[in-house]
C-alpha cells in the first residue's frame, strides 16, 4: 500500500471532473420508485402536515402528479390507498372497485409506460389499524394470508406491475405468489418488504395514510430493531416462498442489513427511506438547521453504496430534478 508523500488521496479531489471520474456510487433516478397516497374524490389535494411536500390526492390528481414523475424521469411509483370506509376485516383492500384498484386502472389506462406498484397490506383499510385480521385481540397469522392473498389478485387484476406486501405475516409471500399463479398473473412480480423493522420512523406515514394501530402496537409482526441475522432469515424465507425483490425498511438505521442482504443474496436489494426519516430532514431544513437539498444527495447516496439497488423515496421527484439541473 502507498503511503504519503507517495500517495495523496487530495489528487484526486481537486476538480468536479476528477472526483466524478473516480466516484464509486452511481444514483439515477431510474433507480427510485416515488410514493403517492391516493382517496377518493376529485381535484383533492390534501397537504400531509408532518411530511412537507407529500400531499393525499384523489385519482384524477394522483395522474397528473404521475405524469410529472414520468417527465422528471421517475418511472416507478408505490401506491398507498386511503379508503372511504374501514371495517373489521379490511374489506376495502381487495374490493374490485376499491380506491387502488381504481387508481392503478387509471394510472396504467392513461401512462401504461409508468412502472405501477402496490402496497399490500390491512392497516389502512381496516378500523383498528392493524395489518392483519384480528382475533382474540391479536393478529391472526393464517387467517390474514388469504385476505392479503386476494388484496394483491385485486391490483393484479387491475393491472398492477408489482405487488409489495408490507403486513409482515409469515408465508405471505407464498400465498400471494400462489394465488397471483392461479389467477393467470404469474408475470406479476412481488416485492416484500422482507425485513421490515417495528420502528418509531413511520409515525409520520400514519397520518398520512391513517393507519395508526387503535390499541397495542406491530411489534407482534414487525421485526425487532436489534436483530440482524433475523433479517437474512426473513429475506431468505421470502426470497424461497417468490419475493422477486426484497426490501429492507426504514434505510439509514439499517444501511448493514442492506449491505449483508445484497452480498449473501445478490437478489434485487430495494430500501425504503421512510417517512420519518425525510421528515426529520424536512423539518431541520424548515428551520435553517440543514441544507435539505444536499442532504438529500448525501442519504440517497449513502443507501445506494450500501448495497440497494432501488430506492422507495418521498425525494424521487426532487432528486430527479436535481440532477437534471445539475447536468
Ligand atoms: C403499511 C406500511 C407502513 C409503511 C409502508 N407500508 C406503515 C407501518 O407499517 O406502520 C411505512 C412507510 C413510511 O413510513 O414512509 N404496513
Amino acid at each position: 500500500m502507498a503511503v504519503f508523500p507517495r500517495y495523496r488521496p487530495r489528487r484526486l479531489r481537486r476538480t468536479g471532473a476528477l472526483r466524478a471520474l473516480v466516484r464509486e456510487t452511481a444514483l439515477d433516478s431510474q433507480h427510485l420508485i416515488l410514493p403517492l397516497f391516493v382517496q377518493p374524490g376529485r381535484g383533492v389535494r390534501n397537504p400531509v402536515p408532518s411530511m412537507p411536500g407529500v400531499v393525499q390526492t384523489s385519482v384524477d390528481e394522483l395522474v397528473r402528479d404521475a405524469e410529472s414523475a414520468l417527465a422528471a424521469r421517475v418511472h416507478a411509483v408505490i401506491l398507498f390507498g386511503i379508503p372511504e370506509r374501514k371495517d373489521e376485516e379490511g374489506s376495502e383492500a381487495w374490493r374490485e372497485d376499491g380506491i387502488v384498484q381504481a387508481a392503478v386502472r387509471e394510472l396504467k389506462g392513461r401512462l401504461p409506460e409508468l412502472l405501477v406498484i402496490t402496497d399490500v397490506c390491512l392497516c389502512e383499510y381496516t378500523s383498528h389499524g392493524h395489518c392483519g385480521i384480528v382475533r382474540c385481540g391479536t393478529v391472526d397469522n393464517d387467517a390474514t394470508l388469504e385476505v392479503l392473498a386476494r388484496a394483491a389478485a385485486s391490483h393484479a387484476a387491475a393491472g398492477a406491475d408489482i405487488v409489495a406486501p408490507s403486513d409482515m405475516m409469515d408465508g405471505r409471500v407464498g400465498a400471494i405468489r400462489e394465488r397471483l399463479d392461479a389467477d393467470g398473473f404469474a408475470n406479476v412480480a412481488i416485492m416484500s418488504y422482507a425485513a421490515k423493522f417495528a420502528s418509531a420512523f413511520y409515525g409520520p406515514f400514519r397520518d398520512a395514510a391513517g393507519s395508526a394501530p387503535q390499541f397495542g402496537d406491530r411489534r407482534g409482526y414487525q421485526m425487532d430493531p436489534a436483530n440482524g441475522d433475523e433479517a437474512l432469515r426473513e429475506v431468505w424465507l421470502d426470497i424461497e416462498e417468490g419475493a422477486d425483490i426484497v426490501m429492507v425498511k426504514p434505510a439509514l438505521p439499517y444501511l448493514d442489513i442492506v449491505r449483508r442482504v445484497k452480498d449473501e443474496t445478490g437478489y434485487p436489494v430495494a430500501a425504503y427511506h421512510v417517512s420519518g426519516e425525510y421528515a426529520a430532514v424536512m423539518a431541520a431544513g424548515e428551520r435553517g438547521w440543514l441544507d435539505a437539498p444536499r442532504v438529500m444527495l448525501e442519504v440517497l447516496t449513502s443507501i445506494r453504496r450500501a448495497g440497494a439497488d432501488i430506492i422507495i423515496t418521498y425525494w424521487a421527484r426532487e432528486f430527479a430534478r436535481a440532477v437534471a439541473g445539475a447536468s
